[in-house]
């Protein structure tokens, strides 16, 4: 039987097809003074990530040092933790599963024969027969960022290598090799691994990964990618003062950097506010940053999960303690990362280092976050008729990390909130 998706990747095709012609044709016949650009009138879809993907990315943690072992050990211990049942079913290899350094004008693609022994397939048919996902990465330059043959010039072959591999996600980079290029070119060449990918059996989830560089938010779900990034890496810290070596952005940067865009993220494309730092403890063999506390990771991964980015962990899943377990499996909260609607939350409310941020779900309620970025303890408030607009007069709030319900009188509900935490409620209408 044919499925819904293979029909739309054939009219996706079939539409680029058409548009590319029409741009050779009107390129050539009319003198135009603005030039017609493909991704203007592009509207390529795989029709996946419906809501944000979920997993573990090899990259904050381990960098290049990764290898069959590591990722089997994290499938393993991912199923008997519980990760993957709450919804944590991507295992991604960033880079450095690569054979060679240096151009792809000198060496080929191929995975790392001494890292990967039986090769990508194996542990791609590893994580399907336990009911995951298999995510790999490369990018458009000649090489990567940590110096590995790129796919440059053989995005077709890429993809069907990748395809036949049975990989279910590319993480396409391409924040090193095009660092100073116009928006055109960069979507130029994402657009072809785009292009590519859609001509596979196998369905593939697109990361478009260019550090939040030339607004690609603004074109990169057109041209078929699922999540891009909306800024620099990630650093292990909650709120370091400037940038870590003027590059880096802390948790609340990231935030501050991505909350104004809500209005690009819908089903199936997702602003990306990189991989999750929670439970690096600032040991990490990759990334700087000096860790965080305990109460400081679960609220940057509540506000991730709010602001409907991809939920990509970075630590080591084979070592989590206890409390970092019940932060990343809290179901209560996953819920409003994935809820159907797909929506980003909007801040609502900017009272200094107290912010309130919102958004409606589907099943009528809304999902409130109650941030309080100064350091001491301070009392919150929520009045769901004034910063909300909702006129409801009797509500109850949940707090999805006390797992707890609350019956306010009158129409405002009071709270103490700690430090760097954020309190996150349902507002449900009774
Ligand atoms: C860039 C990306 C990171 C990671 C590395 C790999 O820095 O932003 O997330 O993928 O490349 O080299």
């Amino acid at each position: 039987m044919i499925s819904i998706r293979a029909i739309l990747k054939v009219v996706s095709l079939c539409l680029l097809i058409l548009v590319q012609n029409l741009v050779v044709t009107e390129a050539t016949e009319v003198a135009s003074p603005k030039k017609i650009t493909s991704f203007e009138r592009l509207n390529l879809n795989n029709d996946l990530a419906k809501t944000p993907p979920m997993g573990w990315s090899s990259w904050n943690n381990f960098g290049v040092e990764i290898n069959e072992q590591l990722i089997i050990e994290t499938i393993d211990t991912m199923v008997a933790n519980g990760m993957r049942d709450a919804g944590y079913i991507y295992v991604n290899l960033d880079d450095g599963w690569q054979r060679y350094k240096g151009s792809r004008k000198a060496h080929p693609l191929e995975y790392d024969p001494v890292k990967f022994p039986r090769g990508i397939k194996y542990i791609a048919d590893y994580a399907h027969s336990k009911g995951m996902k298999l995510g790999i990465y490369s990018g458009p330059g000649v090489d990567t960022c940590a110096g590995y043959t790129g796919s440059m010039g053989h995005e077709a072959e890429d993809a069907a290598m990748f395809a036949s591999w049975g990989v279910d996600h590319l993480k396409y980079d391409s924040c090193c090799s095009h660092v100073n290029e116009s928006t055109e070119v960069v979507r130029d060449a994402f657009l072809n691994m785009s292009q590519a990918l859609l001509t596979q059996q196998q369905d593939i989830v697109l990361h478009a990964c260019h550090c939040g560089w030339t607004n690609i938010w603004e074109w990169a779900g057109d041209i078929g990618a699922n999540h891009w990034r909306i800024g620099q890496d990630i650093s292990d810290d909650f709120d370091y003062p400037d940038n870590r070596e003027g590059y880096y952005y802390d948790v609340l940067d990231m935030i501050d950097r991505g909350v104004e865009l809500h209005s690009y993220t819908k089903p199936g494309q997702w602003n990306d506010f990189d991989m999750l730092v929670v439970g690096l403890n600032g040991i990490s063999k990759e990334l700087v940053g000096a860790g965080a506390s305990n109460i400081e990771y679960r609220t940057h991964f509540s506000m991730w999960a709010l602001l409907s980015s991809p939920l990509l962990t970075g630590t080591d899943i084979r070592n989590l303690d206890d409390y970092t377990l019940e932060t990343l499996t809290n179901r209560e909260v996953i819920a409003l990362n994935q809820d159907p609607l797909g929506l980003q939350v909007k801040k609502v409310k900017d009272q200094g280092e107290l912010e309130i941020y919102a958004k409606p779900l589907s099943d009528g309620s809304w999902a409130v976050a109650l941030l309080n970025r100064g350091s001491t303890t301070a009392v919150m408030s929520l009045h769901w008729k004034n910063d909300l607009a909702l006129n409801w007069d009797k509500v109850t709030i949940r707090d999805l990390w006390k797992h707890q319900d609350f019956n306010p009188k009158g129409d405002t509900y009071n709270v103490e909130v700690i430090g760097h935490e954020a309190k996150i409620l349902r507002v449900i209408k009774k």
